[in-house]
This record gives structure tokens, C-alpha cells and sequence, in this order.
């Protein structure tokens, strides 16, 4: 398994909820690094470019409109398979269709209020990092319990 790195975001109504901790500590306990962490309130210019692949569609301008409406928690997480491991934690994009167990099916109901936000491939990783974080905004370290992880 590859070590990556991937961007994930607590959207408006998580942040709402109060669900922030509670998804964080999710993530944490499976053995994901917190490497950036911050709330941001995001300009409709950062929102239309993180959905910039989206542009066109029906939903993007309702959808940046969710992502300015309130504050975001914006971080990046590493981890083996780090991409793929946080969309599954995710759930499918409704939430309705999102199996128990999984953060958007656990505490979603509607695909405009899906409270979460995870690259979903290398590029669009890279790309997102990059978009909401600067190199030094990113922190190098080894987590304590890095080597019980892993076999
Ligand atoms: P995200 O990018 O937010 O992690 O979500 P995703 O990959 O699971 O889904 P994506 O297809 O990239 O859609 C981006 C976001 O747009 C809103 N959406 N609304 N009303 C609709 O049909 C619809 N489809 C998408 C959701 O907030 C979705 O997360
Ligand atoms: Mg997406």
C-alpha cells in the first residue's frame, strides 16, 4: 500500500452540527495524520474553483453557495491508501444511498448537506492541497503510535 496524502473538508453544515470533532476523531482513529488543520470561511472564488470540474451542472451553483454559507474545516490527512480509505469512510455522495457505519450515512440525509469533502483521486489531491494550503501551512512529523499500525 502506497502512503498519500488527501483533502478533506468538514462542509458548513458538519460545522453546523457540531460534528466536527466527532469526524475528525474518526478519522484519527483509524490511523490517519492530521498534516494541516484549519477553519476557513471560503470565498465564492475558492469554491468555484474546488468545483471547478463540476461547473455547468445543475448542482454547482447551489453547491458553492452550501460551501459559503458558514465555516469549513479544511485539513489534510496521510495515510496508507489515504484517498481511497477517507471516500469509503465518507460514503456515497447522498447520503441516503451511504451504508450505516460511514460519516455521510451515519449522519446524512440530503446530497446538498453531505457534511464531508474528500479528494477523490491523486490528481485531484495534489490539486486540492495545493488550493487550499501552502507548503508551510503542512506539518512533517511521525506520529507516536505510527509503528503499531502497520504490520
Ligand atoms: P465531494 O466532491 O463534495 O467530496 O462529493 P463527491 O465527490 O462524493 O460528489 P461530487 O460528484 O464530486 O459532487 C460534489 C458535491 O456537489 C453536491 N451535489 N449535489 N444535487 C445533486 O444532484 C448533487 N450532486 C452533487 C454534493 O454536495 C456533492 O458532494
Ligand atoms: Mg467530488
Amino acid at each position: 500500500m502506497e502512503k498519500q496524502r488527501t483533502f478533506v473538508m468538514v462542509k458548513p453544515d458538519g460545522v453546523q452540527r457540531g460534528l466536527v470533532g466527532g469526524i475528525i476523531n474518526r478519522f484519527e482513529k483509524k490511523g490517519l495524520k492530521i498534516v494541516a488543520l484549519k477553519m476557513i470561511s471560503v470565498s465564492k472564488e475558492l469554491a468555484e474553483r474546488h468545483y471547478g470540474v463540476h461547473k455547468g451542472k445543475s448542482f454547482f451553483k447551489p453547491t458553492v453557495k452550501y460551501i459559503i454559507s458558514s465555516p469549513v474545516v479544511a485539513m489534510v490527512l496521510e495515510g496508507y491508501n489515504a484517498i481511497d480509505l477517507v471516500r469509503t469512510m465518507m460514503g456515497k455522495t447522498n447520503p441516503a444511498d451511504a451504508s450505516s457505519g460511514s460519516i455521510r450515512g451515519d449522519f446524512g440525509q440530503f446530497i446538498g448537506r453531505n457534511i464531508v469533502h474528500g479528494s477523490d483521486g491523486s490528481d485531484t489531491a495534489e490539486f486540492e492541497i495545493k488550493l487550499w494550503f501552502k507548503p508551510e501551512e503542512i506539518s512533517n512529523y511521525t506520529r507516536i503510535d505510527e509503528e503499531w499500525l502497520v504490520e
